[in-house]
């Protein structure tokens, strides 16, 4: 079509055994805003890689801007305008803003001396095009996520971009960053541009995008107008899947203490901490980033000692220095950052599940294999981990895959306390729903969990208790049947 910049037709790109695509069609429109949505593993980077010339398909016909191509180079994919911005935005954490703005320019223009004055000025230039205001001196390393994604933008604005692609682009943004990357996507759009967005989140979805494209499992389901979708619709498309409502957690037997945590402190950190947690309770905790939630959690796992305080486990004082020492009294942790803390990218999924368990399938210094695979196996049948083989590396998972991975690991180990910090951040719906229904039933079988998380529906749906920092101290306690969002935010904001 000539109002195209961007045609798939019918793109198959298999990765041995696995179908990635199996003839998938994706329409683009000159200045539209467009999202991609579907489940993890459904094919969705796969796609924009194929359109971005990093993966050649095995079949199928990519025209842009209406030419035909059987295959594109990544050259001859940016000389036409598409840049991609994926989730490592790869940018030069060691390299100061303004380097990272003009590098590029700088390579691609061959010059062997650079400019102090000519790299001020493309940087400059491209921060100015998007409305970005930042100090182009400032080490990469030391910026929020969200202001990466930004010089990540202005990099691919700067370079012509027509289109945009931007894979999940939101996943690790609080709300407020969410907020002011829509707004740069808007300004994009009113210069011409035209923008693809990654989503599995149905609220963003019915915020930004004008037309859809859902997949599921390497195949087109649904595209249209996001105008005639409703929530429903999105669901069952995403997931092939009716979800029932869920059952609200059991209420826990409060004559049974877990755990209980008396006058923690930490410099820095929190303050004059207190709380109890029951036998099979679900505990939810919430409040803004730096308030303290994230740091107080270290410290029960034994990452970071508290200054002063008792933790306290089956009417003990306890000492955890370590987190050795916290496994061993049966506290299990998930943090909030899966790639970097969670995971060993490089070895495989069954190595990865059992680690927690080492120490059971150690037999006189002999690791026992069948028993590592079958626990792995057992891991990726309850979480429908998207594999054909618990031999390959992490690496290779779709990130909500991976997520489940570390979850799995965890509950392979006979756990008192399990601490999830933003246990669905990233995951799609049908994942979400999947752990959700895995935490009630750990509840059930006597597991007192502790979820971290921004995501209020979540805490409200789920928790018996929600427990809200703010500055470093616990500022409220809520009881979700008996409150609402509103009241909620207006704790966590310190009202
Ligand atoms: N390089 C690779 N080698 C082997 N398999 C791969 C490779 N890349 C992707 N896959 C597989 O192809 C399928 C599609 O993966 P892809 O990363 O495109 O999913 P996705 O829709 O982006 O998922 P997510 O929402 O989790 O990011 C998955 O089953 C994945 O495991
Ligand atoms: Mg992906």
């Amino acid at each position: 079509m000539d109002d195209c910049i961007l045609e798939l037709k019918n793109i198959k790109k298999s990765f041995g055994g696995v179908k990635a695509l199996k003839g998938v069609s994706l329409e683009l429109r000159k200045g539209e805003i467009h999202c991609l949505a579907g489940e993890n593993g459904c094919g969705k980077s796969t796609l924009i890689k194929v359109a971005s010339g990093v993966y050649t398909p095995d079949e199928g016909e990519i025209c842009i801007n209406g030419k035909k191509h059987e295959k594109v180079t990544p050259h001859q994919a940016i000389a036409e305008g598409i840049q991609v911005i994926y989730q490592d935005f790869a940018i030069f954490p060691n390299l100061t803003v303004m380097e990272n703005l003009a590098l590029t320019t700088e390579l691609a223009g061959n010059k062997k001396i650079a400019s102090k004055k000519w790299f001020k000025q493309i940087a400059l230039e491209s921060i100015q095009e998007i409305g970005f205001d930042i100090d182009l001196n400032e080490l990469v390393e030391n910026l929020s996520v969200a202001d990466k994604q930004l010089i990540a933008i202005s990099r691919a604005f700067y370079h012509n971009a027509k289109l945009i692609i931007m894979d999940e682009p939101t996943t690790a943004l609080t709300d407020k960053e969410v907020k002011s990357l829509f707004r740069v996507i808007k300004n994009l759009q009113s210069q011409g541009m035209s923008i693809l967005f990654v989503s599995h989140k149905l609220d963003e979805v019915f915020e930004i995008s004008e037309r859809y494209t859902i997949l599921r499992n390497g195949e087109n389901v649904s595209t249209g107008d996001v105008k005639t979708l409703d929530e429903k619709q999105f669901s069952f498309y995403m997931t092939g899947r009716e979800f029932a409502n869920i059952e609200r957690a059991p209420e826990p037997d409060k004559n049974e203490v877990v755990m209980e945590v008396q006058n923690l402190t930490l410099a820095n950190g929190y303050k004059d901490i207190s709380f109890q947690l029951y036998k099979g309770e679900i505990l939810g905790m919430t409040g803004l980033l730096g308030s303290g939630r994230t740091e107080l959690m270290e410290s029960i796992f034994g990452y970071r000692r508290a200054d002063s305080g008792k933790i306290i486990i089956d009417g003990t004082p306890v000492e955890i220095k370590s987190v050795n020492d916290a496994m061993d009294h049966g506290i299990g942790y998930v943090p909030e950052d899966r790639l970097i803390e969670g995971l060993f990218l490089d070895q495989s999924i069954e190595e990865n599940i059992s680690v927690a368990k080492w120490d059971n399938l150690t037999n006189r210094f002999m690791l026992d294999k069948k028993a590592m695979g079958e626990l792995a196996q057992g891991g990726v049948d309850q979480f429908h981990i998207v594999t054909d083989d618990v031999k390959k590396t992490v690496q290779k998972l779709s990130g909500g895959n991976q997520q489940k991975v570390v979850l799995a690991r965890w509950l392979a180990r006979d756990l008192k306390v399990l601490i999830l910090n933003g246990p669905t951040v990233g995951v799609d719906i049908g994942a979400k729903y999947d752990i959700h229904g895995i935490i009630r039933a750990l509840a059930k079988k006597g597991m007192a969990v502790i979820v971290i998380s921004d995501d209020l529906p979540e805490i409200l749906e789920n928790c018996n208790r929600v427990l809200i920092m703010n500055a470093g101290m616990i500022k409220g306690e809520l009881v979700p049947s008996e409150t609402d969002q509103t009241e909620l935010t207006s704790l966590i904001m310190g009202g």
